[in-house]
């Protein structure tokens, strides 16, 4: 499937940032914990939620959606082994912990997810085995079990990762006695997955330089939440409003203190913003200036940003630097934007401060853009979720026509993204 967009229309109006989806797929995967009943309120309707829909009732949830929330009851644990999913993304992983606390078996299906680098989950499987789980895999499956179930431990993450912070809490809130988590990740989506678990009665507690306390539990609730809005979808459209000067954007449920990083680069190069009670309103700006930003864990500069920011430091007069420090491999979509007609060059050395896992080896993760520079129409096809987004962006700022292949992958993350920017004034139009 493709976009078919005319760029260069103004945009001016509301657009709501729905539910997160890395809160959401999390949430579901922690309702796995119960025999009772979660309701997820302002659930987003996208693939990867789908997919994780598919996984749960594979082991034996029971799922409802209706009215912008998903109602998940899992009575009992049906199968240990989630069956071979029709698509992939990288959340069967985090279903281990669960599975193992309710059956003491668990079975789940290789990770898939974006194209940006090998992705790796050792961290996870480390964390996990220190807790007591016995793991093997082949090329299709994790199997673990713990015969003697999950005890508590103390876990130094190697890496304060994502996944593997939200894998040892799943793991640990059942787990007999107390797990401390050092150099975890502290992202607010994982921060909702915890007041998710403390409401459904586990005991976690927030510890000063990024340690995570959790006492074990013998049983948790079912509990109702409601999900934090989608800081990504925010940026994204942040971005695509200040790219231009004719666009006004008001991102409803934008919150503040979830972009406070985002939102001063925002200031730094010349963007305008209000914030409001009920979202953040996006001016587009003429005079951008140009600015260095280095993409790191929370509360950084997220790795997620930076492919719709660097399409704004398209439009900044001067010389950007981008320096990638989470994932090595970010910045396939540069090569788009430049048969669009940006000026961005791509070097494996770090151009940056920040202590990069990357310094030394052969990864292109730092990028210098030189503008301003006019973009221009051309057809594309999708690399991955937030390369597609940049995709979109470019192409709605650029002058001409643009048809971008894949947009299957946008549809992963980002609910009705056509519908939602034609309302803004867009002109795109999905075809086969
Ligand atoms: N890493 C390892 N070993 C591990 C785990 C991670 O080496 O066991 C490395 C990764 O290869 C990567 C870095 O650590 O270089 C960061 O990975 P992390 O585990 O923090 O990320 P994740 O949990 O796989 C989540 C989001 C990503 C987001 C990152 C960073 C989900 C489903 N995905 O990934 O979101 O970029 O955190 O914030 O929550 C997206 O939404 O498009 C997306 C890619």
């Amino acid at each position: 499937m493709k976009f078919k967009i005319i760029g260069g229309e103004k945009l001016e109006g509301e657009i709501e940032a729905k539910g997160s989806k890395n809160a959401a797929t999390k949430m579901m995967i922690a309702s796995l914990l119960t025999d009772e009943e979660c309701v997820l309120e302002n659930f987003p309707l996208i693939d990867d939620t789908e997919i994780v829909q598919e996984l749960c009732e594979s082991i034996g949830s029971e799922v409802k959606i209706g009215n912008s929330a998903l109602s998940i009851k899992t009575p009992e644990i049906k199968n240990f082994r989630a069956s071979f999913l029709s698509r992939r993304n990288r959340i069967p992983v985090l279903a281990l912990g669960p599975l193992l606390n309710r059956v003491g078996r668990a079975e789940v299906p290789i990770l898939g997810g974006d194209k940006i680098g090998p992705r790796p989950v050792d961290i996870h499987l480390e964390a996990l085995k220190s807790l007591g789980a016995r793991i093997n895999f082949d090329q299709n499956y994790f199997y673990a079990e713990a015969p003697n179930g999950l005890k508590g431990t103390r876990i130094s993450l190697r890496y304060p990762s994502v996944g593997a912070t939200e894998n040892t809490i799943l793991a640990a809130v059942l787990a007999k006695g107390r797990t401390v988590v050092q150099n975890a990740a502290i992202e607010p989506e994982i921060i909702d997955l915890i007041l998710m678990l403390q409401k459904m009665g586990a005991i976690i507690e927030l510890g000063s330089d990024r340690t995570i306390y959790i006492e074990g539990v013998k049983k948790l609730n079912g509990a109702r939440h409601r999900i934090l809005p989608d800081r990504n979808e925010a940026v994204s459209f942040a971005c695509l409003a200040l790219a231009s000067p004719q666009n006004k954007i008001k991102i409803k449920n934008a919150r503040q203190e979830n972009l406070i990083t985002f939102l001063s680069a925002v200031r730094r190069i010349g963007g305008r913003y209000q914030i409001e009670d009920d979202g953040i309103v996006f001016y587009g700006a003429k005079d951008l200036s140009a600015t260095e930003i280095e993409t790191d864990t929370h509360p950084g500069f997220m790795t997620d940003w930076q492919q719709p920011f660097s399409i704004l430091l398209t439009q900044a007069k001067g010389v950007s630097i981008v320096h990638e420090t989470v994932y090595e491999d970010r910045f396939g979509y540069i090569e788009d934007l430049n048969l669009m007609g940006a000026n961005i060059k791509v070097f494996s050395k770090c151009f940056g401060e920040l202590s990069c896992r990357f310094n030394g080896k052969e990864h292109p993760h730092s990028a210098v853009i030189s503008g301003h520079t006019p973009l221009f129409g051309k057809n594309q096809k999708v690399r991955d979720l937030r390369a597609g987004i940049a995709n979109v962006i470019a192409a709605l700022i650029a002058d001409g026509e643009s048809q971008i292949d894949g947009v299957e992958e946008l549809d992963r993350g980002y609910e009705d993204l056509d519908e939602r920017l034609r309302n803004l004034g867009a002109d795109i139009k999905r075809i086969m």
